[in-house]
């Protein structure tokens, strides 16, 4: 029996991650740091939708989290044939707001443990009949984003990644994909700690929900799309910043989130 590994499951895109997988009678792995949520989160799925849930409280940005995770399946004896990378937060505002090491924290999560896991599972993805890698990106991904910056630059890094193995992968039975929500109305900028006016407007504007994000999210890996990009209007954004100079494009940006 194979398992739809979820990080970032406690709530948000993840938990809709979860739900949506679990209307498909996959069952599931939900990882995070808040236990009692993902306690919570795997009994009511269990519940609803019958399918076997199992929950990994861990840190992980702790430097042995993927060792841990590896080896926790290994004692439950636990195949993956869907690895779903989503845990992530962004830091708002100007880069010396923020400690190097409250940075590089976020760089971690961001960018290695997602890079580490696809590392560590690639064997037993291999192993299955068919399998899944599904990243999750940002639209900030496709530009540069003063005052979300090294956040921006991340996302950056998980497009070009997850573009990259897909073509690697590309004669395997994994499928993998990138997608790339706009503002997604979840904790994300409470964490972030985004404090301007203007950027908090914008994303009450065009905020999609975790489970409109979700459905197209899990539709389109299902699909084996490489490149999943949420809602017509954040099609639209990505395509104006394609077309527009760059200049022109980050500074609109920063007229936004420097405020
Ligand atoms: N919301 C948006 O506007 C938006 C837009 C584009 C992309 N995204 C991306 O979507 C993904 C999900 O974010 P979200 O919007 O759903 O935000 P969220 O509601 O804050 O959820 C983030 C999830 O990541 C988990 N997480 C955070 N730090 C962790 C750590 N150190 N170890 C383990 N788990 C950790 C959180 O669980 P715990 O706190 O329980 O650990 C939570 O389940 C992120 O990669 C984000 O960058 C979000």
């Amino acid at each position: 029996m194979a398992y739809a590994l979820i990080t970032g499951a406690s709530r948000g895109i993840g938990l809709s991650i979860a739900i949506e997988l679990a209307k498909r009678n996959i069952n599931l792995i939900l990882i995070a740091r808040d236990e009692v949520a993902l306690k919570e989160n795997a009994r009511v799925l269990n519940e609803k939708y019958q399918i076997v849930v199992d929950i990994l409280a861990i840190d992980l940005t702790e430097q042995q989290s993927v060792e841990t995770i590896l080896s926790w399946l290994s004692q439950k004896n636990y195949e993956v044939n869907m690895l779903i990378n989503n845990a992530g937060y962004g830091l708002s505002g100007q880069m010396n707001k923020y400690s190097l090491s409250e940075h590089e924290n976020m760089m971690h999560l961001n960018m290695n443990v997602p890079v580490r896991l696809v590392y560590a599972l690639l064997p037993m993805l291999s192993a299955q009949e068919k399998a899944y890698i599904m990243n999750v990106g940002s639209c900030a991904s496709y530009q540069a984003i003063p005052g979300l910056n090294i956040y921006a630059a991340s996302k950056s890094f998980i497009l070009s990644f997850s573009r990259g193995l897909s073509q690697e992968l590309k004669k395997t039975a994994i499928s993998v994909s990138v997608v790339s929500p706009g503002a997604t109305d979840t904790a994300f900028p409470d964490r972030a700690r985004v404090t301007s006016k203007k950027a908090i407007r914008l994303a009450k504007a065009t905020n999609m929900s975790p489970e409109q994000v979700a459905k197209i999210a899990v539709e389109g890996m299902l699909r084996g799309e490489t490149e999943i990009i949420t809602g017509a209007l954040n099609k639209l954004g990505v395509l104006l910043t394609w077309l527009l100079p760059k200049k022109l494009v980050e500074k609109n940006i920063a007229s936004i989130y420097c405020e």
